[in-house]
């Protein structure tokens, strides 16, 4: 059966004739949009391509055109990933770092030194817009990007030919990593099983170790629970915060906070430990505006 398209499903869900709307139509200032209008279509919408959107996104992305375009970029996303990143981050220009992360940098200078990076496979977990593939791509390394967001693949894509470098970039689940087991010398993670549940997180380790050859290295930075924002979202229940009010995951969204036993249970149990260093920046008022775990391993 063919999928409706968005013009009827918003049509049928603001009670009104699909003639009278068009692409160029803006639902935010439609006469039935407030008297939770906005509810029907969302819901009408979500339940049609099946996936979770906010009426704040619906609002943003205004016409129906930009309406559909989403949608068909979210039906791509694959299963764990919050589709969030597309629809409200890197669909908005929002976070398309440039410049590599200043710990990946140190990992990768202390772990490979000069001369030990040629045929070196390194895998880029949710590589975003390709900062870090980039810079590993320089330093000689075979990089391979992944990244549920397709928009954040395109930018990556787009920068890496700007620059005549050479890199894989794929669109993947962490959940469900498509390589051969013992594929890559080596594995970055900067802040991106971060943003997962912990079930999506523990597997998605599992993962990691399959994929990674033994002696392999993995560097994966984590968001702390002494982040003092962190209270500003509501808690899951296994370590995850969602729908933050204010503060940095506002505009970020789930987040998950590890403890120091977190750490252990989920790294230490599948990997041996090389160093789990604790970082925090204080305002001056006692206030922890940045908390991370900076971990390293190796596959057993
Ligand atoms: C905070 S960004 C980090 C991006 C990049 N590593 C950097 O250093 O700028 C997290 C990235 O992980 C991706 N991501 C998070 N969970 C994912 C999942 N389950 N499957 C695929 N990608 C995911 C997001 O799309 C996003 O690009």
């Amino acid at each position: 059966m063919s999928r409706p398209q968005p013009i009827e499903l918003v049509a049928e869900a603001l009670g009104c004739d699909a003639s009278t709307l068009s692409d160029d139509s803006r639902l935010g200032t439609h006469p039935k949009w407030d008297s939770l209008g906005h509810v029907s279509v969302v819901m009408e919408l979500e339940k049609h391509y099946g996936v979770a959107v906010s009426d704040e996104t619906i609002r943003r992305y205004e016409s129906l055109r930009n309406i559909r375009e989403l949608f068909e970029r979210l039906e791509n996303c694959t299963s764990s990933f919050n589709p969030r990143w597309e629809s409200e981050i890197y669909g908005q220009g929002r976070m398309l770092n440039r410049e590599p992360s200043e710990v990946v940098v140190s990992f990768t200078h202390t772990t490979f030194p000069p001369g030990y990076r040629a045929n070196r496979r390194v895998l880029d977990l949710g590589c975003g817009a390709g900062n870090n593939v980039r810079f590993l791509a320089r330093e000689g390394f075979d990089v391979v990007g992944i990244d549920g967001s397709r928009t954040a693949l395109e930018v990556a894509r787009r920068r890496i030919e700007e620059d005549g470098l050479k890199a894989e970039l794929k669109a993947m689940d962490f959940g469900a990593l498509d390589f051969a087991d013992g594929h890559f010398d080596c594995v970055i993670d900067r802040c991106s099983l971060t943003h997962n549940r912990r079930a999506v997180i523990s597997v998605a380790l599992d993962e990691v170790r399959r994929v990674l050859k033994p002696g392999g290295f993995f560097f994966s930075q984590v968001f702390s629970a002494r982040m003092a924002d962190r209270e500003h979202g509501e808690p899951l229940g296994d370590g995850a915060v969602d729908h933050f009010r204010a503060g940095y995951f506002a505009g970020v969204g789930l987040t998950f906070f590890a403890e120091r036993r977190d750490i252990d249970q989920l790294y230490g149990s599948r990997f041996d430990e090389r160093s789990i260093l604790h970082s925090t920046d204080e305002d001056g008022t006692g206030r922890v505006v940045s908390a991370l775990w900076n971990t390293a391993w190796r596959r057993p």
